[in-house]
């Protein structure tokens, strides 16, 4: 058992769109064996830009699109490697599937630095105190200075920045990279057959005879001269510091080309963490405790519309998982007998027989399950609860038949339950009032409703869009509340558990009010 999770690291890429996920997760694969050609996963993007129609693409892509959960081993590691939806598919499961991980992966394009969506994704770690590791991607490209992006990932995220590969140039040419942590320089070959196979390479170290010469004058001198700047005045090398997430370790490569890939994989799993303790209502759980645990952070509905069969992701946080084993669904008390478990590679799935903590094993369910859900082989024991995120997209539901107001009160009980939708009211008791306000954080997340609530629910709507987008919930007095949430640009919600919050129209007027607004709390998640 200790063994198992030893040598087990669950961890997802945060990034922008374009910065290369799908190329690195390509790469990754290839890497580890379950791939043997770089150029499979790509597919998946073309076809992802091709059309927007939310349903077609889910069944064009399967499961693989909002599901995937990528097992591979490498070098005696098992690795799981969760997919966070991005694009416009962007959604809450994105923000739980970091619930998920035991680390994250920081992918920056070497142009564009820190972008909106990785800040983010990234704040969302930072709050979970996940080790975070930094990949700058597109080397094989001019970009900003290495220096300089080090640097500004520093100042605009707030972490403290280790570079342990440093990247080398000939010219504008990017050649290799230098293993600091290692004293290795990995030059790469030039006979790549674009980084569809694995890159070749050759080693050196640093004060090596034959460096100079390999690497030129000029390359060399300017290698030595960032290196000495590095080690003088950059953030020392601290492996607790990175499992506390403070400091966050430095990779440079290129994607495409593979360079820098492997080096970076290699450091990667030596320096990341594997399944740690989860704190639990019955104190923190061992993930060597022998009794099996899990916790649902995903739904996955519509796999089959003639069924309403679901698979939930559970990821597992102790024990040791076999197929058909009986586990307790500790919200309801319930036995529930786990006898299709899925696991995923790539595109496909495959039955698994056990999986060990870390793994993410897919459960076919019948509505039992929720979000947050624990699963447990014995007690009572829960998981703290998967946080509530703030949508970004807010629209007002109508309905196209009046007379189905049930219905959809039934339907968006139901997405919100799955953790699907997130819906809102206009006052504190409207049940048969105006029709709610649903939330979403990507905008494909409305297209899913709305496909939902008309095939599973016969109910046909459509959205209004409305002006809020920034979102805080709220406590305090309730009449300072309603003062400051009745002002223009501003309007007061409540959840679905009546909890207030404020919507503003834009960011500005929201952080106004946030700093002198002092006679209520604001809060980024639902308090
Ligand atoms: P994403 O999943 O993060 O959105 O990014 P994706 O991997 O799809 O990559 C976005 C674009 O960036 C693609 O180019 C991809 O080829 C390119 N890219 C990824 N890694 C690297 C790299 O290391 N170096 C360079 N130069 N480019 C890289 P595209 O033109 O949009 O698509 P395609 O025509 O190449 O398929």
């Amino acid at each position: 058992m200790a063994a198992q999770v030893a040598r087990r690291r669950t961890f997802a890429i945060i990034s922008h769109p374009d910065a290369g996920k799908t190329t690195l997760t390509e790469k990754l694969l290839l890497y580890g064996g379950a791939i043997h050609l770089a150029g499979s996963v790509k597919s998946r993007r073309a076809e992802r830009h091709a059309t927007s129609d939310w349903m077609k693409l889910e069944q064009e892509r399967g499961i693989s699109v909002t599901s995937s959960v990528m097992q591979f081993e490498y070098e005696g590691y098992a690795v799981n490697l969760l997919d966070t939806p991005g694009h416009e598919d962007f959604s809450e499961d994105t923000y739980r599937t970091l619930v998920a991980a035991d680390s994250a992966v920081m992918l920056l394009d070497n142009r564009k630095g820190v972008e909106e969506r990785t800040r983010q994704l990234f704040e969302v770690c930072k709050r979970r105190r996940t080790p975070i590791f930094t990949f700058v991607n597109k080397c094989d490209r001019v970009g900003e200075d290495s220096l300089k992006l080090v640097s500004d990932v520093e100042n605009d995220l707030g972490i403290q920045c280790h570079p342990i590969t440093w990247p080398i140039f000939d010219g504008n040419a990017f050649v290799g990279v230098y293993d600091r942590r290692l004293d290795r320089i990995h030059l790469f070959g030039k006979d790549e057959h674009h980084g569809a196979t694995r890159a070749t390479e050759q080693l050196l170290s640093l004060h090596g005879e034959a460096t100079r010469d390999q690497l030129g004058d000029l390359p060399y001198r300017q290698l030595l001269h960032d290196i000495e700047l590095l080690d003088a005045a950059g953030h020392p090398f601290d492996r607790d510091a990175i499992l506390r997430g403070e400091l966050s370790p430095v990779f440079f490569g290129s994607a495409l080309t593979n360079f820098g890939v492997e080096p970076f994989l290699r450091e990667f799993l030596d320096l990341s963490p594997p399944p740690l303790a989860r704190e639990s209502t019955a104190g923190p759980v061992e993930p060597t405790d022998p009794r099996f645990t899990g916790f649902v952070f995903k739904i996955q509905a519509n796999m089959d519309p003639r069924h309403r069969d679901r698979v939930a992701f559970v990821r597992v946080c102790s024990g040791h998982f076999t197929a058909g084993m009986d586990v307790g669904h500790v919200r309801t008390g319930k036995r529930l007998r786990l006898s299709a478990p899925q696991q995923f590679m790539a595109r496909e799935r495959t039955a698994v027989e056990e999986a060990w903590p870390g793994d993410v094993i897919g459960v076919i369910d019948r509505g039992n399950l929720r979000i947050g859900d624990t699963l447990a082989e014995e007690g009572t024991l829960e998981f703290k609860g998967i946080p509530r995120f703030p949508p970004e997209h807010f629209a007002r539901v109508v309905l196209i038949d009046p007379m189905k107001r049930k219905q959809l009160d039934a339907g968006l009980r139901q997405l919100t339950e799955e953790g699907a939708a997130q819906v809102f009211f206009t006052s504190p008791t409207e049940v048969s009032g105006p029709t709610p306000l649903i939330g979403a954080v990507g905008m494909l997340q409305f297209d899913g409703m709305l496909h939902r609530l008309e095939h599973e629910y016969g109910v046909r709507c459509r959205l209004e869009k409305i002006a809020g987008r920034y979102p805080r919930w709220v406590t305090g007095p309730k009449d300072a509340i309603e003062r400051i949430g009745r002002e223009r640009g501003r309007m007061i919600l409540y959840d679905a558990a009546g909890k207030p919050l404020i919507l503003f129209e834009d960011s500005w007027g929201m952080r106004w009010a946030v700093d002198r607004e002092t006679a209520i709390t604001f809060h980024e998640v639902a308090p």
